[in-house]
C-alpha cells in the first residue's frame, strides 16, 4: 500500500476522520486511485455487501424560479419547452415503478409555485396510501419550514437538497444575487429536525471550485450528518452563462465518492446520472469507488428531454423498464446487484429508536 493511503486507513481507524492535509494530497493525484477505490469498496461492503439499492425518479416539472448560473431549467432561458406532469402521469409513473420492484420514489422538480402545499400534501398523501412499503423523497428546493413540516405529516420522509458549495464566495458566484448558502443550510438543518432522513451534495468541477472548497463541502456534511449525498460532475448547458466553462472531471468525482464513502461509511451514495452521463461507463466506475444507489428515471418518456440541467443527458429514450433491464446488467458487470428494498440508511431507525 502507498503512504497516502496507509495513512488515510490510519486515520479514519484512529478518530474516523481525515485531515486537510491529507484530503487535498489524496485529491489533487490520481496515483493512488486504484488503492482509494478499494479501500472505499471495502466500507461499502463492511455496511451494505453488494446491495445496489434503486430510486425511481419522477421530474414533476421544469419550471423554475431560479437563475442559477449553472443550470438549464433557469427562469431566464427561454429555450426551455416548459411542462407539468399531471397527478394522473405522476400515480402512473408510481404504478410503474412499483411493478419494476422500486420501493422509493423520488419526486424532483424546479422551484415551481404551481405545485404548493395543498397540491403537494395531497400527491405525497396518495402515493402514501397506496405505497405503505415505499419511500417518498422530495427534492423540490427550498421551501418555507412550515411547508417542510406539512409534507413530512403528509407522508414523505426523506428530502434531498444540495448544498451545492459550502463556501460564501464561491456559492455567489454560481447563484445569482437572492439566493443564500445560509438559508439553504438552515432548510437542509430544519428537514432534519423534522425527521426526514436529509440527503445534500456538490457538483464536482463546478465553475471556480478549489481543492479548498471540496474539503469545505466534506467539513460542512461532517457537521449535517446527511443520510444521503449525492455528488456529480457539473455538466455544461450552452444556454447558461457558463457555457465556456469545461466538464468538471469524471476521475476527480469518483476520488470524491470514494472519500465520502470512508469519511460516511453509513451514507447512501447514488452513482448519478450526471456520471453515467460524463462518461459512459460513469455509473459503474462509481460503484466501484464505493457509490450503492442509482436512481434511474420514471418520468414518461415524452418529457425526459424537457428536464434538461445539462446537455447530453442519458436515458431520455429510454422506457422505466428498459432503464430498469439495463441497469440490472450494468450493476451485475461491477459484481454488485439490485434489491428490491426501501433502503434506509443503515443507522437510521437506531439512532432515532434511541
Ligand atoms: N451539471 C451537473 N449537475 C447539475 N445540477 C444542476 N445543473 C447541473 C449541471 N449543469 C445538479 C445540481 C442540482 C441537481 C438536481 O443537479 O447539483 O442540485
Ligand atoms: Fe437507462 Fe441504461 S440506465 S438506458
Amino acid at each position: 500500500m502507498s503512504l497516502l493511503i496507509e495513512n488515510l486507513a490510519d486515520e479514519l481507524a484512529q478518530n474516523g476522520d481525515l485531515s486537510d492535509g491529507d484530503l487535498k494530497a489524496a485529491l489533487e493525484t490520481n496515483r493512488y486511485d486504484l488503492e482509494l477505490f478499494k479501500l472505499a469498496d471495502s466500507a461499502r461492503r463492511e455496511n451494505y455487501g453488494t446491495n445496489v439499492y434503486i430510486r425511481g425518479l419522477i421530474e414533476l416539472s421544469n419550471y423554475c424560479k431560479n437563475n442559477c448560473y449553472y443550470c438549464g431549467i433557469r427562469r431566464d432561458n427561454p429555450n426551455v419547452e416548459r411542462y407539468r406532469l399531471t397527478e394522473e402521469q405522476i400515480f402512473s409513473c408510481c404504478e410503474t415503478g412499483y411493478k419494476l420492484g422500486f420501493r422509493t420514489f423520488v419526486l424532483q422538480g424546479g422551484e415551481d409555485a404551481y405545485f404548493n402545499d395543498d397540491r403537494m400534501c395531497n400527491i405525497v398523501s396518495t402515493i402514501r396510501r397506496r405505497y405503505a412499503d415505499c419511500a417518498i423523497t422530495l427534492s423540490l428546493g427550498e421551501r418555507p419550514f412550515e411547508s417542510y413540516r406539512k409534507l413530512f405529516a403528509a407522508g414523505a420522509n426523506r428530502y434531498l437538497l444540495r448544498h451545492e458549495t459550502a463556501n460564501e464566495e464561491h456559492y455567489a458566484k454560481l447563484h445569482p444575487a437572492g439566493m443564500s448558502l445560509q438559508n439553504r443550510k438552515e432548510c437542509l438543518r430544519e428537514l432534519k429536525r423534522i425527521g426526514y432522513q436529509v440527503g445534500s451534495g456538490f457538483m464536482v468541477g463546478s465553475p471556480y471550485q478549489t481543492t479548498e472548497h471540496l474539503i469545505e463541502d466534506l467539513r460542512f456534511l461532517q457537521e449535517l450528518q446527511p443520510a444521503m449525498i449525492g455528488i456529480g460532475p457539473y455538466l455544461t448547458h450552452r444556454d447558461t452563462p457558463f457555457r465556456h466553462f469545461p466538464n468538471g472531471n469524471v476521475q476527480l468525482c469518483l476520488r470524491m465518492i470514494s472519500i465520502l464513502r470512508l469519511m460516511f461509511p453509513y451514507a447512501l451514495i447514488p452513482a448519478t446520472t450526471a456520471l453515467g452521463t460524463a462518461d459512459p461507463q460513469g455509473r459503474e466506475l462509481g460503484l466501484l469507488a464505493g457509490a450503492n444507489v442509482v436512481m434511474p428515471n420514471l418520468s414518461p418518456v415524452g418529457v425526459r428531454k424537457l428536464y434538461e440541467l445539462y446537455e447530453n443527458k442519458i436515458c431520455t429514450g429510454e422506457e422505466a423498464a428498459e432503464c430498469r433491464f439495463c441497469l440490472h446488467n450494468r450493476v451485475a458487470s461491477v459484481g454488485y446487484q439490485i434489491v428490491t428494498d426501501v433502503g434506509h440508511v443503515r443507522t437510521f431507525y437506531e439512532q432515532n429508536a434511541k
